[in-house]
This record gives C-alpha cells, structure tokens and sequence, in this order.
C-alpha cells in the first residue's frame, strides 16, 4: 500500500501507521506544502492522510489515480475536502470528531475571557514597562458572570462550550437546526432565531460547520444587530465572518470587541484587523493541547488503515460511498 502524510503529525499517529505499513511516506519538513508539491506526491497513492490546509478535490483525487481508497483528515472540520467529488470516485473520506470538542470549547472561553478581560492588551502594556501603578480606570472591560450566552450552532463543540457557562451563571441562548434538549435541560438554554440571539447576547460564539448557507453569517448586517458592548468569538471557520465587516463595526464600535481563532483567507489575516486593540488573535489553535492533538492522529490514522483494509472507518463522512462502491 503506498500511503503519504502531508505534514508531521503527534507520534501517537505515526506508530500506528508505521506497525502496519512501516514505509509509509510523509512530508519530512514541519508545512504546508504547495498545492504543486501536493499534487506530485499524489499519484498512486492508496491512502492519504490530509489536513485541514490541504485541498482535496477533483483535481488532486484524479491526480492520484482510480486506486486511492481513502483520504483521512486529520481535523473535525472537512470543509477542505470536496465531499461530492470524493463520493462520485468511491473515495472514503473521515474526519476526527469528539476528540478535540472539549480542548475547543475550552479554547472559545480562553478567547471570550482574553478579549472580555482585555488580557493580551493589558499584558502587552506591562510589558512595555508602562505599568506605573493600579488605576480606576485601567483596562476596563466587560463582565462575563450573570450575563447571556449565545451559541450559534449547539452541536458537539457548541453544546460544550455552553455547558461551560454554569459556573459563570449565565443566560443561554443557541441557534440550530434542531433542538438540543440536553443543553435545554442542563443549562436552561433557550432555542431562538439568529436575529433574537445577535440581539440578546453579550457574547456570541460561532460553532456552525462552513457550508454555503454559513458563509458570511456573521457581516455588516447582523454585526449591526449586536449590542455595541458586545462580543464575537469563532473557533469555527474563518469564512463565518465577513473580516472586512468586523474590522469596521470594532474600529466604529458598532461592537466592543472579537476573539478569532479562525480567518477568512487564512494564514492570512485581514490588515485592519491586526491595527486593532479590541481584538484577540490565535492561529487556530483551539484542539492544540498535547492530549487532543495526539488523540486525533491516533484517530486519523485508525481510520486510514481500516479503510486500507476495506473496513469502514469509523469516522466515515460521505457514508453513502459505503453503500454505493462496498456492499
Ligand atoms: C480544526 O479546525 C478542525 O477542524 O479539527
């Protein structure tokens, strides 16, 4: 079996991968590699394993040739993966669901207390050796406890996330496409249309996968919609946002701050955004934790090798390639 890992991945991974097919092929150098390069390592492949940085679409699956099994993403999200194409070649594709919910929904309230509580700001200002003293009106921020929560998207990582909002007392709201009666009933969450939820919340925090429909959710419309002291998180998918919209409404204070994970052309980052105080920024790296990371190679790499042994995998995405090409 001729197998590639586009990038190094935990060791946990790698072993799994190495015991079964012990010369098994990766990029050697810690980045992205070219779409060229990706391309030129691809043909004859019977497995890949991908991440979120890599395109997979009909160009690349035709690339590598009618024997490619499987492609395995090591990520949650598989918006970088052309589903139908994939699909319409018998080509499987998995993802790595579960395991990085907790380390994400914990990274949104890092985020949501970091820009609230003005931590990077403040720090960067003592840091500058411009702390002369405690001042009364000192880095000022907004208050987190008692206030209300609105979750756009209470699936797994939505639903941790509010979950989380207990031991702040919170209000909670969530948008979705079904009810979540869990998160109704542990933390009296209420179900309510995105206009309600933008409207009400003092934090809102993105947790919807990048669809068409999602693209652009969060622009200068619905920002306008948001109270002027409220705040934006998204570890979900850069694109959510229109970047160019939220630069303007935190400039004009349309709203008071944002906390992104997550960017629209990414690695790349809006330019106004960066020239920006009420804005805290990471370079998506909310499943970064030791644990997770390692976690989700274990999974990725699980699921390669059972697709290379014609089993289904279990964290198959387009489940209807199974019935179609494997009865
Ligand atoms: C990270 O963004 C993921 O989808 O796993």
């Amino acid at each position: 079996m001729k197998i590639f890992v586009t990038r190094p991945i935990p060791q946990a991974g790698l072993d799994i991968l190495r015991k079964a097919y012990p010369h098994f092929q990766m990029n050697m150098e810690d980045r992205v590699l070219t779409r060229d390069e990706l391309l030129s390592t691809v043909p004859g492949l019977d497995g890949l394993l991908s991440l979120l940085t890599d395109r997979i679409d009909a160009e690349l699956l035709d690339v590598a040739g009618p024997q490619l099994k499987i492609v395995a993403n090591h990520a949650v999200g598989f918006d970088n993966v052309d589903l139908k194409a994939a699909t319409e070649r018998g080509v499987l594709i998995t993802n790595t669901p579960g395991v990085l919910t907790d380390a994400t929904a914990d990274h949104a309230w890092a985020l949501l207390f970091a820009v609230a509580r003005r931590i990077p700001e403040s720090e960067n200002f003592l840091r500058a050796g411009k702390f002369k003293g405690w001042g009364p009106l000192m880095f000022l921020g907004g208050d987190v406890t008692g206030r209300t929560l609105g979750v756009v998207g209470a699936g797994r990582i939505g639903h941790h996330m509010a979950l989380r909002s207990r031991g702040f007392n919170m209000r909670v709201l969530y948008t979705d496409e079904f009810v979540n009666t869990t998160l109704e009933q542990e933390v009296g969450a209420r179900k309510v249309g995105l206009d309600e939820l933008l409207r009400e919340a003092d934090f809102v925090s993105l947790h919807v996968p990048l669809l068409p429909s999602t693209r652009h959710l969060i622009n200068a419309t619905s920002l306008r919609k948001m109270k002027p002291t409220a705040y934006l998180i998204n570890t979900s998918r850069g694109p959510v946002i229109d970047e160019a919209a939220l630069a303007e409404a935190l400039r004009a204070g349309i709203i008071a701050g944002a906390a992104l994970d997550v960017f629209e052309n990414e690695p790349a980052v809006y330019p106004g955004l960066l020239e920006l105080d009420n804005i805290v920024l990471t370079p998506h790296t909310a499943s970064a934790t030791i644990a997770t990371r390692s976690n989700m190679a274990t999974m990725a790499a699980n699921n390669l090798l059972a697709g290379l042994r014609g089993e289904r995998p279990e964290n198959l995405v387009n489940t209807e390639v199974w019935g179609k090409h494997r009865r």
